[in-house]
């Protein structure tokens, strides 16, 4: 009997699971699995339990078929540990389509291995520019559309972004956001979770923290800053921070840990699993974050977010969403939270088109069609 033909889809940081554990259920459904076979590879970007092996538990992704275990490093060594690793397994494997999502340095690693190798390439969530090249994640993006084949698109600025810079219009696919498909289907579980008592806080009554851009975590006046604005917060409702490895590498490094750690309405935890995290989102007064992800999944279950960044590559999140979009100065940040604790910052907000919890349905069709004309 021929073999299948193969779609290797690349994860690698703990922003990729939720992208790729939708597609995987359905490529593995009846319905595609006499057609194509799915496998995933993880590049080890991420390692930690916390910021990985909970992602596989929480969505119910089988153990990846290839782990690369390229672990940190400067983005030279990591970009091109990957590249060494996944040429080996594009060798073995010889997929038919290399599925890429997001902007991290796997997700440019593996395209430019996959597309040297003359594999075609289909980039998940491509096209969404922050017009700032001091972010690693925006060269990412550049360079990942660029080169890629196939382009599925979360909102119409990704489309507009890909069809100014020459990207086949044929191609490009709005599909609605995988991301999104994740937190339906996490949803039930969600309701289940005990991790508010867990912690001791009470619905709508604690403001959700996550930070891990380097431009606010890797400087030491800005860190220390951004811990004084969450140290008022914590005086006015009760703060919960689930720290990245990086922000707690630096709250360590610049002496900051302790003074957090000494404030009683300030929770400090590890990263989250994705259920509990989806929890403490859904029940939160509001969020403050950085985080790309997590301005979709607030925009999708209307709570209200600040986002501590200049720009925005998703600006849907602000324009339909509950996003707001705060750069972070000692003054507008005082604005917003003194806003966000008096609750004057309700927006009108909607759910983006397509973002109901089917793009992987989507996206599964058009890879049939399109790419193995079945
Ligand atoms: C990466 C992505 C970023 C994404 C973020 C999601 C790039 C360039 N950056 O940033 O786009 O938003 O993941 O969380 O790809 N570390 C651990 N344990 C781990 C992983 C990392 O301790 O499991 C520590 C290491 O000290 C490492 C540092 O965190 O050096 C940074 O990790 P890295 O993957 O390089 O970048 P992130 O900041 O996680
Ligand atoms: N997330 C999580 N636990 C946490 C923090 C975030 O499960 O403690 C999830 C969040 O719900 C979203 C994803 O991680 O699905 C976002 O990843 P991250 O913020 O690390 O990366 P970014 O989206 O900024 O690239």
């Amino acid at each position: 009997m021929p073999q299948l033909p193969i779609i290797l889809s690349v994860v690698g940081a703990r922003p990729n699971f939720m992208k790729v554990a939708p597609l995987h259920r359905i490529f593995t459904a009846p319905e595609y699995s006499s057609l194509l076979s799915h496998r995933i590879v993880h590049t080890g970007q991420h390692y930690d339990a916390a910021m990985s092996d909970a992602f596989f538990r929480d969505l119910e992704m089988p153990e990846p078929a290839y782990f690369l275990g390229v672990g940190s490093g400067s983005h030279a060594e990591q970009t091109a540990k990957v590249m060494v690793e996944f040429e080996k397994v594009c060798m073995d494997a010889k997929p038919a389509l290399v599925l890429v999502v997001g902007d991290v340095n796997s997700t440019i690693a593996a395209t430019l291995t996959a597309t040297k190798l003359g594999i075609p390439v289909a980039h998940v969530e491509a096209g969404l520019r922050s017009g700032d090249r001091t972010m690693p994640e925006e060269l990412n993006r550049i360079a990942t559309d660029a080169l890629s084949d196939y382009a599925f698109v979360t909102e119409q600025s990704g489309i507009d972004n890909l069809l100014r810079e020459n990207f086949r219009r044929d191609r490009v696919h709005l599909v609605g956001n995988t991301m999104i498909d994740s937190v339906h289907f996490a949803l039930p579980k969600a309701r289940q979770s005990r991790i508010l008592q867990e912690l001791g806080v009470k619905l709508q009554e604690y403001a959700l923290v996550t930070l891990h851009r380097p431009s606010n975590v890797d400087d030491e006046t800005q860190l220390r800053f951004l811990v004084e604005m969450l140290m008022d917060t914590a005086s006015a409702c009760a703060v919960v921070f689930p720290v990245h490895p990086r922000t707690r590498k630096n709250l360590e490094r610049f002496g900051l840990l302790s003074r957090i750690e000494s404030h009683s309405r300030f929770i400090l935890t590890e990263p989250q699993g994705y259920v509990h995290f989806l929890a403490m989102m859904m029940n939160a007064r509001f969020v403050l974050t950085d985080s790309g992800g997590v301005q979709e999944e607030t925009t999708a279950l209307g709570v209200p977010c600040i986002t501590l960044r200049t720009t925005t590559e998703r600006p849907i999140t602000c324009d339909v969403g509950t996003n707001v979009l705060v750069p972070p100065t000692p003054e507008n940040i005082r604005l917003a939270l003194s806003d966000a604790l008096s609750g004057k910052m309700t927006k009108q907000a909607h759910v983006p088109p397509l973002w109901d919890g089917k793009a992987a349905e989507r996206i599964a069709a058009i890879v049939v069609r399109d790419c193995f004309g079945m």
